[in-house]
């Protein structure tokens, strides 16, 4: 299965993955800052994209092409509607793997509006031809439509009125160089500080209608991965938890107890991330272990392993990815409560990772 395609709908729902969802899909609209004032966290970013747009405007020209890398979750999508707000442009949306032929792309290209922003999610997942027509396009806004066929085939020149490509991918690595040189500002986002997070749990609640106190923002800021969509996903249950089992205010314990009950740990860890790490550890004395055999041990597919949970499991220095297979780092044994066999004189016992 295909992680990485939020268009996959036999995608199983998972709390704390990053990929989106149905519901969240609804509720992220209403949950987007409208303009780069209320967007929180990456400064860098922010303060680099004020100035592309900032420049543009006062030139009366239309905004350099813009591409948006970075993990998902982050707010790509956001900022690209942001982008197009702050420009006052229309946006037109479409995808990567939408774009199946170069005739789509050259539909889309010559509709454009003097102006407007086109966002273009998944980039890295274009055809070859498509690709290539968007070169020209975005340096010369120029289309070459190609009339008829073998020998007798001609290329119908059509000029493009100035437009903003805004590209998003959550693998930068994969495009290919002339595609990313054409673009006149690379944002590369971060994960969120958890200070970070906790304004957008309180903008969040505050839409949502929902009372949280500070510590209770703090509590869910913790779980979240770094990522405003899992903070705002998390953020959802703790408040159902809330409205069923108390008076609806979500507190340090509220929130604490809620994630118990959805198994997510005070590092943001789920069911899953903790049975490949307890397998490592317990059964494979912490590695190295292969994937195969580490897979079969949590009663997994490899991928599942190897995509899902590796990555935050790898980011958060608990496991280690070696040549010779998977390795525990001394911190995943205490984030787990077991002391590692060579080291084993004191014994520490279980603690309570739910933070109950
Ligand atoms: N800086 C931010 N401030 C407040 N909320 C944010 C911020 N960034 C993202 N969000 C919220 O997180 C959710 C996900 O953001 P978005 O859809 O823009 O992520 P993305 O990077 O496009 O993800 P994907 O790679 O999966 O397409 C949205 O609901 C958005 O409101
Ligand atoms: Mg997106």
């Amino acid at each position: 299965m295909n992680w990485d395609d939020t268009t996959d709908e036999t995608a199983p729902e998972r709390l704390v993955g990053s990929v989106a969802d149905g519901e969240d899909q609804a509720v992220e609209a209403a949950l987007r800052p409208k303009d780069l004032g209320e967007f929180i966290g990456q400064e860098k970013v922010r303060e680099q994209l004020d100035l592309v747009m900032r420049a543009a405007r006062a030139r009366g020209a239309t905004a350099d092409h813009v591409l948006l890398s970075g993990a998902p979750g982050l707010g790509k999508t956001t900022l690209s509607m942001i982008i197009a707000a702050e420009m006052n442009a229309p946006i037109r949306i479409t995808s990567g793997p939408a774009i199946q032929h170069a005739g789509d792309l050259a539909a889309i290209l010559s509709s454009l509006q003097e102006g407007e922003v086109l966002f273009l999610d998944e980039i890295h997942r274009m055809s070859r031809p498509a690709e290539e027509m968007l070169y020209m396009a975005m340096e010369d806004y120029r289309v070459d439509v190609i009339v008829g066929k073998g020998p007798g085939a001609t290329a119908i020149p059509l000029e493009l009125p100035p437009f903003t490509l805004v590209g998003a991918t959550t693998r930068a690595g994969l495009l290919p160089p002339p595609l990313r040189d054409r673009f006149g500002f690379t944002g590369h986002m971060e994960f969120y500080e958890p200070l970070e997070l906790e304004r957008v749990i309180h903008r969040s609640a505050n839409l949502l209608d929902v009372e949280i106190d500070t510590e209770g923002a703090a509590e869910i800021a913790g779980r979240s991965r770094g990522t405003p969509r899992i903070a705002n996903r998390l953020l959802r249950r703790v408040r159902d938890y809330a409205q069923v089992k108390a008076d609806g205010v979500i507190t340090r314990d509220i929130a604490a107890a809620a994630l118990a009950v959805y198994e997510v740990d005070v590092r943001g860890l789920d069911r899953l991330d903790r049975a490949v790490l307890q397998a490592l550890l317990k059964l494979f004395g912490g590695g190295p272990v292969g994937l195969s055999t580490l897979a079969v041990a949590v009663g997994e597919e490899r991928e599942t392993v190897e995509e899902v949970a590796e990555p935050f499991l790898v980011r958060e220095g608990l496991l280690a990815r070696t040549p010779r297979g998977r390795v525990a780092t001394p911190a995943a044994w205490s984030h787990l409560g077991l002391t590692p066999p060579q080291a084993a004189q004191t014994g520490n016992g279980q603690q309570d990772l739910f933070g109950t």
